[in-house]
């Protein structure tokens, strides 16, 4: 463990650009990074924030194929979407880099070059999946099948997402081809593999050295150890991705989960390129440290004081706490990640996100529908943050929080203090006087405040940090309460002036502290108090204002969130699943060929509607009177659920006139009208769409 770290070397995980982002990515990963990022550049701290997007994988080409483009449409479509909404919730990456850069096809290959230069792979021929229909080998994603450990029928070839087991396609049960289908043949090929199971003793060692880190990521390392290490081929032979960087490798790519990794080390280098060259300011949003020149890309992933932590959901534990650093350790001129603080997931009113089954509340529908509500999502997922288990996010636990935490504790005080000392004094900050014990209690309460928050964010506990600030401002509001300074401002207003003074420090102290979880808030406060950004270092005083400061105008920081905005949201969810459901279901399976002679022999008619009744004691059954232009006749139909007996009067229909009679009820139906039946099991009448005389027929 590094005990003083110089500088810190902060990334988010790289997400795979093959699909806009939602509330669930924003809690596993991003918010808790962005915390523990603006913390740090806070303190002061030499601190370098990269991410970026993942654009290589099958996830991209299966993605391709469903929306009939090209993987690269897919990832230049992506990648800007998602960059801007990280950038619209203020996840403030020095840069948002993309796999599929120059520098990053160079990087990854110098990698994998010097690994095979240093003899780490082994080279070996095996037997793979092959789908001959589609002409290609079948890696990861292309293949699903059982689980063998959980029993999950859709488990893909590298991990089951039911249990959470990392899987290779030959471990699947019944595997079949995601492409068409149908049952993968075997062929062989040749691939480089890592070999895991030799490096085990020094993984071990490194895990063991690591006693810190949090149960769940703990957990998944010891149990993949367990069940010991096995060799993982490092390439893979699919047309998407990055060539092997070797002669006669036609149709090879590098494994995703090899070169993605070192995505980190290519934002990196795309960082200092970027700022070296004056590049546009969208590709880095904060200053190079001035401990650093331009070009120095290597202290931040070899200098044995940085600290590396990566921040992942808990699907990529294993990737970034033995893969990725098995790959580092190979090579040996690299640190290795101190911390993997992966989150577990984030559930939405009570079901799994899905992407696929559109069960998720999407980032940019989020920001047109609560525009410049950012910090209220923020606040909720982190109060809920997935640290130790799975969790939930609802729209009415949404409400509750914004209306009842957010508006009536943050945004009451800090409005009230900005409110009254514009009532009172001008809005200029008044001297305060003698002090009392209730002052001297607020006073101490506040100069923990910051190491207590600090201690919560550094062992990554950000729901805890964000518990501790929110207890600020509600024991602000309590002193209000207690001291009641509209009542004293008659006879004492000199008390008065000292109860607003100390009440105006705790809200800079709100400002300095909020800004990790709430920087759009935080930003709000700063502008209301009118004084420039304070280090964190400073909080926990009651000196950050000065008497005679002059405050800006109040604003409003949260409003209160309507039920009916609340139960629209939840409409929409629930829409947009049954629409899924309904475009998923499959129709009927093709019957058996039939003759032309075969059809000819049903007599179907036209016939109109005279008169309708329910059958009694039945819910199903009509009793209909049609005039078939041959005859009247009587026909019991099974649609009381479709239509009701008055509305269907008139219609005309489709009448098989020549069925055999059947009795019914103890009414004899003459016949069968024709229905449509839709994917939800709805009928509708068959009817002819201009009016057709009784008797016509139907060929
Ligand atoms: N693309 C992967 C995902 O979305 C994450 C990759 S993180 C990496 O799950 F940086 F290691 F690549
Ligand atoms: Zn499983």
């Amino acid at each position: 463990m590094i005990q003083n770290p110089k500088r810190y070397t902060v990334t988010a995980a790289l997400i795979y650009a093959n699909g806009p982002i939602h509330i669930g990515h924003l809690a596993g990963c991003y918010i808790p990074a962005d915390i523990y990022v603006r913390y740090l550049r806070a303190k002061g701290a030499d601190v370098l924030f990269v991410s970026g997007t993942d654009e290589h994988g099958v996830p991209i080409t299966i993605r391709a194929q469903k929306e009939g483009i090209t993987p690269q449409e897919v990832v230049d479509k992506y990648y800007t979407q998602i960059r801007d909404s990280f950038a619209e919730f203020g996840i403030s990456f020095d840069i948002y880099s993309r796999t599929s850069k120059k520098v990053h096809h160079e990087t990854s290959q110098e990698f994998f070059k010097d690994l095979y230069d240093k003899g780490v792979f082994v080279e070996e021929v095996s037997q793979q999946y092959y789908d001959e229909k589609a002409g290609q080998f079948l890696a990861d994603r292309y293949i699903v099948g059982t689980c063998p450990n959980c029993g999950n029928p859709n488990a893909y070839g590298d991990q089951c997402e039911r249990c959470g087991s990392t899987l290779s396609p030959m471990e699947l049960i019944n595997p079949h081809s995601m492409l068409s289908g149908g049952k993968p043949v075997l062929k062989s090929t040749k691939n480089w593999y890592l070999p895991l199971d030799k490096m085990q003793p020094q993984i071990e060692e490194y895990i063991a050295s690591h006693p810190e880190w949090k149960v769940n990521v703990a957990g998944q390392c010891q149990s993949w150890l367990k069940q010991g290490l096995q060799p993982r081929a490092m390439t893979r032979d699919l047309d998407w991705g990055i060539q092997v960087p070797l002669p006669d490798t036609e149709g090879k790519v590098l494994y995703v989960w090899f070169e993605a990794p070192i995505g980190y080390i290519s934002a990196t280098k795309d960082y200092f390129t970027a700022k070296k060259m004056g590049a546009a300011p969208e590709l880095y949003t904060a200053p190079v440290p001035e401990t650093t020149t331009p070009g120095d890309w290597e202290v931040y992933w070899k200098a044995k004081d940085t600290k590396l932590v990566h921040f992942i959901g808990k699907d990529n534990i294993v990737f970034h706490c033995i893969i990725f650093p098995a790959t580092l350790m190979a090579e040996g001129s690299y640190i290795l990640p101190e911390n993997v603080p992966a989150n577990e997931f984030m559930n939405l009113e009570g079901d799994k996100i899905s992407t696929s089954r559109n069960w998720a509340v999407w980032l940019h529908e989020y920001l047109a529908e609560f525009p410049g509500q950012q910090d209220v999502l923020r606040y909720v997922l982190t109060t809920n943050a997935p640290e130790t288990k799975d969790n939930e996010f609802t729209w009415k636990d949404f409400q509750t929080k914004n209306n009842s935490e957010l508006a009536s504790n943050l945004g009451n005080f800090v409005n009230r203090i900005i409110t009254l000392t514009h009532k009172y004094y001008k809005g200029e900050v008044p001297v305060r006087g003698e002090l009392f014990d209730i002052d001297r209690e607020l006073i101490e309460a506040l100069a923990k405040a910051p190491a207590e928050i600090a201690e919560a964010i550094e062992n990554y506990r950000f729901r805890e940090g964000l518990s501790l600030l929110m207890d600020i401002s509600r024991m602000g509001n309590k002193y209000l309460a207690d001291t009641e300074p509209w009542k004293k401002i008659k006879d004492d207003p000199e008390r008065v002036k000292t109860i607003l003074n100390l009440s105006a420090q705790v809200v800079a102290n709100l400002a300095v502290l909020s800004e990790p979880f709430l920087p759009f808030t935080s930003q709000k406060i700063y502008d209301m108090l009118n004084i420039p950004i304070l280090r964190w270092g400073q909080a926990g005083s009651v000196n950050l204002i000065p008497d005679g400061q002059v405050f800006g105008a109040a604003e409003i920081l949260f409003s209160q969130i309507e039920d009916a905005t609340i139960q629209a949201q939840v409409k929409k969810l629930e829409d947009s699943k049954k629409a899924n459901e309904l475009a998923s279901k499959t129709v009927a399976p093709a019957k058996e060929a039939v003759t032309f002679d075969d059809f000819q022999k049903m007599d179907i008619r036209v016939a109109t509607i005279l008169a309708a009744e329910a059958v009694p004691k039945t819910q199903k059954l009509l009793k209909l009177t049609l005039d078939t232009g041959l005859d009247q006749r009587t026909v019991v139909s099974g649609i009381a659920e479709h239509y009701k007996p008055e509305e269907i009067i008139g219609k005309q229909v489709c009448l098989l006139a020549n069925l055999a009679p059947r009795d019914i009820k103890g009414i004899s139906s003459q016949g069968m009208i024709l229905m449509a039946e839709n994917i939800d099991g709805k009928l509708a009448f068959v009817s002819p769409t201009t009016l057709i005389i009784n008797g016509g027929t139907v060929r």
